[in-house]
């Protein structure tokens, strides 16, 4: 298994461009079942997760060959417990597949490490559209003989519910109306890809969005292109990557309003930035300041940077706090910071994290994607070389993330074994 070598302190300096966003792309994928026809992407990020959702849709008789995916024929309506376990996002299939053929078998996602993460908000609301829907040896059976549009009041705005809901609703007869729908900006980059390919959705970004229901008749099958936003947890990395080693760097390609709340709680840290509409540059910031952030749904502060966030406090001047309210189990990297000389304290859903700590290289581990970043940060402002194994958690999500980071002068090298 390769692993990573980084030798810190490091000091960064340069440009790097953040690829197009993991989480914005898988929905967008699964929302190519739609679709009887071709849909070409400009910037696929080169993500094992990304190869693996391709894996899914082809398993599905999807053709997806250099950045277009064509699901003008498919053969199967079941997604495999083999491809399922591995990611949990796949079970965005079941929205596309059930609104367009009216069944869909697939297979009900596992926990995963940081939290035992239930589908019960993505049936019901399938269910307030007609599907039935049974659970039969690990799989979830969905079938309708027509879906009708429903006001859907979700009990959480789950991510990942409304925007299977969204799809679900494509071939609804009628309207659909989301309420307290997740306000993501991949839930948006979802709409506006909905919206090329000829379905009504109006108001992702709020609240409350409305689909207005097509039927599969109607439907054009012109080829459609699409560029996806860009990844605003991967410049949320770099940004931090920057302040932890109170150094320099310029951060581009996606658009610094989708981490408003993040920059807001790093200047209030202490950070200089300068904040462009599709850029940050980090000025030298000196010893930040510690603080409190407690982790919420979009706008709140995203639990995908808390770990990052977790990483950057341990060296600020006075003690910080961040509350997980998103995943029961989300701080997996705590044992491991330790390792490098981190002070925190877990109880519950709170973690309190000593400043000031003195940071010293050493072999961790991976525990899962997020968890691995604040890992890559905390070596690059350690003294001496850590070795980071299980980078396959990174490689999920992080495109050329040795790469990336070598062209900031941080000094990195992804050994081969
Ligand atoms: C998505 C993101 C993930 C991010 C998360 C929260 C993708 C591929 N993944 O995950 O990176 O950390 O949003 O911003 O976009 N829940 C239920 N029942 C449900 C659905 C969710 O109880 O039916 C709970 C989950 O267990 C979790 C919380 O709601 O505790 C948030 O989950 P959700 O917003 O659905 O996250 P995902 O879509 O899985």
């Amino acid at each position: 298994m390769d692993y990573l070598d980084i030798q810190g302190p490091c000091a960064l300096k340069g440009t790097v461009k953040v690829s197009s966003s993991k989480n914005a792309s898988l929905p967008i994928l699964a929302a190519t079942l739609l679709y009887p026809g071709k849909c070409r992407f400009t910037n696929l990020p080169e993500l094992s997760d990304i190869n693996f959702f391709i894996q899914i849709l082809q398993s599905l008789g999807a053709t997806c060959e250099e950045g277009t995916v064509d699901a003008s024929s498919i053969e199967s309506y079941q997604a495999d417990y083999d491809l399922v376990r591995k990611m949990r996002a796949s079970v965005l299939v079941l929205g596309p597949l059930l609104s367009r053929f009216k069944q869909a078998r697939v297979s009900l996602p596992g926990g995963c490490a940081i939290g035992s993460r239930p589908v019960d908000i993505h049936l019901s609301g399938m269910e307030k559209l007609g599907a039935n829907i049974k659970i039969e040896a690990g799989y979830i059976e969905a079938s309708c003989e027509k879906l009708v549009g429903a006001k859907i009041v979700l009990p959480f705005p789950s991510v990942g519910a409304t925007e299977n809901l969204m799809m679900a609703a494509a071939y609804a007869e009628g309207e659909t109306i989301i309420d307290n729908a997740a306000r993501e900006p991949e839930i948006e980059d979802l709409a506006n890809f909905m919206t090329k390919l000829g379905f009504s959705v109006e108001g992702a970004g709020t609240s409350t969005i409305v689909i207005k229901g097509r039927s599969v008749e109607e439907m054009s099958s012109i080829e459609v292109t699409h560029e996806i936003i860009g990844d605003r947890i991967e410049a949320a990395t770099y940004i931090i990557g920057a302040l932890i080693t109170n150094s320099t760097a310029r951060v581009e390609g996606f658009k610094s309003v989708h981490l408003d709340i993040v920059l807001d709680t790093l200047k209030s840290m202490g950070a200089q930035l300068l904040i462009e509409e599709d850029a940050v540059e980090v000025r030298p910031s000196g010893q930040l300041s510690g603080t409190r952030v407690e982790t919420a749904p979009y706008p709140g502060f995203p639990t995908d940077a808390q770990a990052q966030l977790m990483a950057l406090m341990g060296v600020c001047k006075g003690d910080s706090q961040i509350s997980e309210h998103i995943f029961e189990n989300r701080f997996m990297h705590v044992p491991e910071l330790a390792r490098m000389g981190y002070d925190i304290k877990v109880d519950g859903r709170v973690a309190y994290i000593k400043g000031e700590s003195s940071l010293k290289a050493a072999p961790v581990m991976c525990t899962d994607l997020r968890a691995s970043a604040a890992l890559v940060l905390a070596a690059m402002a350690a003294e001496g070389t850590s070795q980071i194994n299980r980078i396959y958690h990174l490689d999920r999500g992080y495109a050329k993330l040795a790469d990336k980071l070598k062209s900031l002068n941080v000094n990195i090298e992804r050994v081969k074994q």
